[in-house]
Order: structure tokens, then C-alpha cells, then sequence
């Protein structure tokens, strides 16, 4: 049996490593054999790119950082994502395409239409099987992120570009609403926790 491509998605602080961690122990209770594994990164290749692209003494255009991030995952597709669906395992992803559509797109202002382009061309029809969106507000986020001592090139942007990354995201939720489930990140771990059941449970049946 093919087994299921699951991706975390949210602005910095949201939420995506606490729940990320707490996923994996779940299917591992569970006998869900799952892949955890991160973009940008996951390969070798990949995480050079991602310390280039997080590097805030390394300015780029932003169309440069849109390539980047697919060429990272066309990598990360091939060497480690499809192999593993293909074996059966399950893969839990902190980010894939949704967030170049909200950071690159709506952060950055990339033109949407190239970044389907490019999700066409890298990922051809293939998509996560389900998308958990933890969505929250910038402030929030910021708030709880306020322990990070040097930012990396992404978390040293302001409030309104995390505005506009948080609407980009939502507006993939609304293009796609099958796939990708909000959830608020604004409540406690311990409610989350207890959606990320509810949604999970029928999944490993
Ligand atoms: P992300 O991986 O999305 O950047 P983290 O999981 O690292 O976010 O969470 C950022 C901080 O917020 C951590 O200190 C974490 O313990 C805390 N946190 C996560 N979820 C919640 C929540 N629902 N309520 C309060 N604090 C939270
Ligand atoms: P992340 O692993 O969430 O950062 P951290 O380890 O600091 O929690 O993601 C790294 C950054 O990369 C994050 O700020 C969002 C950004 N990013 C994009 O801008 N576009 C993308 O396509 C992806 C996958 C990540």
C-alpha cells in the first residue's frame, strides 16, 4: 500500500515543531512507520540550499528564492519523499509547496501564476494527502518565536509581510479545501492535540 504524504504549514511560531514531534510519537503508538523530514531540506542538497537560502547575509532576488525552494524539493521528491511512499512508509513534512505559494507569492510578491507553473512542472499531479494549516496571527507568532536569538533571513521580516504570508496560506486553504485542514493555532497545545486526534485517528484505521 502506497503510504500517506502529510505536510505542517503555518508563519514562524505557529506551532508546526511542537505538533510535528507530538505526530510522530502518535504513529509510532499507532505501528505508522513515517518519514519525518523538513523543507527547505531533507537531502544533502537540499539543506546547502536551505543554509543559503536562511542566510541573512545572503541577499537574492525573489525569483531566485522561488527556484531555490523548488529546486530543494524537486531533490528532496526524488530522494527521499517518493521512496518512501513508494515503500509504504508514511512522510510527515514541516512545509512543502503551500508555503512558497504563501511566503514567495504573497510574502515576496512572486507571481502565482509562475508558482503553478513550477508546481506543475516539479510535482506534476502529485499533492500532500492532507495539509494541516496551523494558522495564526503574526503578533502571536512573533510572541512566541521572541526567544530566537539570531533570526534567520525569513524571521528578521516584519509583522506585515507574516500578514500577508498568513493570507496566502488561507487562500490556498480556500483553493483546496479537501486537502488542507485549518486549524487554530491560537488555542492551547492541549485542544490542538486533541483535533490533530480526531483528524488522525480514522487515517490509521
Ligand atoms: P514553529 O515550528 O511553527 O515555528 P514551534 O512549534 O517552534 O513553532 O512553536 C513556537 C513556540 O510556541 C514554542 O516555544 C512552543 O512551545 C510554543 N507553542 C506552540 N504551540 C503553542 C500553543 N498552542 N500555545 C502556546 N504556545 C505554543
Ligand atoms: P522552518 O523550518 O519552519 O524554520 P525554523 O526551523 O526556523 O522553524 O522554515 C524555514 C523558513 O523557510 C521559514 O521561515 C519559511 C521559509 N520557506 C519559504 O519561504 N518557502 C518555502 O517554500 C519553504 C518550504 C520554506
Amino acid at each position: 500500500m502506497q503510504g500517506k504524504f502529510i505536510t505542517l504549514e503555518g508563519i514562524d511560531g505557529a506551532g508546526k515543531s511542537t505538533h510535528l514531534a507530538w505526530l510522530a510519537e502518535f504513529f509510532a503508538e499507532h505501528g505508522v512507520k513515517a518519514v519525518v523530514t523538513r523543507e527547505p531540506g531533507g537531502t544533502s542538497l537540499g539543506e546547502k540550499l536551505r543554509a543559503l537560502l536562511l542566510d541573512k547575509d545572503q541577499p537574492m532576488h525573489l525569483e531566485t528564492e522561488a527556484l531555490l525552494m523548488f529546486a530543494a524539493r524537486r531533490e528532496h521528491l526524488d530522494k527521499v519523499i517518493l521512496p518512501a511512499l513508494t515503500r509504504g512508509n508514511w512522510v510527515l513534512c514541516d512545509r512543502f509547496t503551500d508555503a512558497t505559494f504563501a511566503y514567495q507569492g504573497s510574502g515576496r510578491g512572486v507571481d502565482w501564476a509562475r508558482l503553478l507553473t513550477l508546481e506543475q512542472w516539479v510535482q506534476g499531479t502529485l499533492q500532500p494527502d492532507l495539509t494541516l494549516l496551523f494558522d495564526l496571527a503574526p503578533e502571536e507568532g512573533r510572541r512566541r518565536a521572541g526567544s530566537i536569538k539570531t533570526p534567520d533571513r525569513f524571521e528578521q521580516e516584519r509583522d506585515d509581510f507574516f500578514g500577508r504570508v498568513r493570507d496566502g496560506y488561507l487562500q490556498r486553504a480556500r483553493e483546496d479545501s479537501k486537502r488542507i485542514r485549518v486549524i487554530d493555532a491560537g488555542a492551547s497545545i492541549e485542544l490542538i492535540r486533541r483535533e490533530l486526534r480526531e483528524i488522525m485517528e480514522p487515517l490509521c484505521q
